[in-house]
């Protein structure tokens, strides 16, 4: 058994796990999350220096309490897993720091972890992948969303939850990956192996969702409020720009579709005409998710793959979801779609990580650790 205890603070979400496995499953010993969302809506988006101010207020109370919840002590731990990058260098420096000095006081060994490695094995070790079932699993494993009161560091649902180590026959894999920093496609040919085949050129799938909200004046953060009113509107009513369609490669551009929608909205105020806010939802909802599931066919028909994987902040939207179920159906591939509860950020999924990195020996010294603010993932 392999115990790994699990940072995670790249953004606006603290977060603490304790992992274990073997070689058929992982189990989450404890977790704790907390969330910064009451904070940053007041600003109305995510201030650096009063993320990292958060994540130092609560880090030291979440470890404590994931350690007393697993009833495990120093000496159970086997290395200390922490997000390095890419993200916010202000919050990343204070997980790194944590788990630094965890590392020195026990002498352990850390394990440096790619923030999208993370999203990648929440969905690469789902248990389902039936989209529904998704639900369930998500409620039974929430890791405690303190986004009441993050004041007060709520108790952690600490129901153990297996997740079964992946056959080799599930790779190569092809990832989504949709966050508010994020929108890559990512080809993984094993345990840790990764190409990026795509990525965005410009804005976020999550940070487009976030900028029409805010345009749509609905709450921070405008994700899933966005998704929410999409519900109810029309998709067809706008035709928005859906960019790079027909480009030869499998990059993604977002900022075109977002002054689409700017400029669409100025004029239809200007010539004060009438429309419905959950038909211009609904409309741009689509065309984001058009562009992502017409790239990831466009990879997936350049070479032979055994898995598609969805995961990041962006998966957590039910029409993207039913949408990639529908084309892995097609395609006749596996599909792993992270649980909604690890859809967003937390350290579950960094221990997840550190699990497969602790057996490849990706083990390095409290001394050589470093939050790096950007960092590819191939170099993991
Ligand atoms: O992965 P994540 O928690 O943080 C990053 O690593 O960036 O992703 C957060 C993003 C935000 O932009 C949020 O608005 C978006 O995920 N998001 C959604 C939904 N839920 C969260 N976007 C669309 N539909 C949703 N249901
Ligand atoms: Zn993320």
């Amino acid at each position: 058994m392999t115990t790994i205890l699990a940072i995670e603070t790249s953004c606006d979400e603290t977060g603490v796990a304790i992992v274990s496995g073997d070689d058929t499953k992982i189990i989450v010993n404890a977790a704790a999350l907390a969330s910064q969302i009451s904070i940053h809506a007041l600003t109305g988006g995510v201030v650096p220096e009063a993320a990292a101010r958060e994540h130092v207020r609560v880090i030291n109370p979440l470890t404590k309490r994931v350690l007393n919840e697993a009833a495990l002590a120093a000496a159970d731990i086997d290395a200390l897993a922490v997000t390095i990058g890419p993200g916010l260098m202000p919050a990343l420096t204070i997980g790194v720091t944590a788990a630094r000095t965890l590392a020195y006081a026990w002498d352990k060994p850390i394990i440096p972890v790619h923030h999208i490695e993370g999203h990648i094995y929440s969905a690469l070790l789902a248990a389902s992948d039936e989209v529904t079932l998704d639900h369930e699993q998500g409620a039974k494993i929430s890791p405690d969303k303190l986004s009441t009161n993050p004041r007060v560091p709520k108790k952690t649902n600490s129901t153990p939850v297996d997740f079964m180590i992946p056959q080799s026959t599930v790779f190569p894999a092809l990832a989504l990956i949709v966050s508010g920093g994020h929108t890559m496609l990512i080809k993984i040919s094993g345990h840790l192996n990764y190409e990026v085949l795509g990525q965005t050129r410009d804005d976020a799938a999550g940070e487009a969702f976030d900028k029409i909200a805010r345009l749509l004046e609905l709450p921070y953060p405008g994700g899933p409020h966005l998704s929410a009113l999409a519900q109810r509107g029309n998709s067809q009513a706008f035709t928005f720009t859906r960019p790079m369609l027909n480009s030869s490669n499998l990059d993604f551009s977002f900022s075109g579709l977002k002054t689409n929608v700017l400029y669409t909205l100025r004029d239809l105020k200007l010539a004060k005409t009438n429309y419905k806010p959950e038909d211009v939802a609904a409309s741009f909802q689509q065309a984001i998710i058009d562009t992502l599931i017409t790239k990831t066919k466009q990879a997936l028909a350049r070479e032979s793959f055994q898995t598609l994987i969805l995961a990041g902040g962006v998966a957590a939207n039910i029409v993207l979801r039913k949408r990639l179920g529908q084309l892995a159906r097609e395609q006749k591939i596996n599909l792993r779609i992270a649980p909604l509860s690890l859809c967003g950020d937390n350290a579950i999924m960094i221990g997840q990580v550190g699990f497969f990195a602790h057996r490849k020996n990706r083990l390095i010294s409290w001394r050589d650790v470093d939050a790096r603010a950007r960092i590819n993932i191939e170099t993991m």
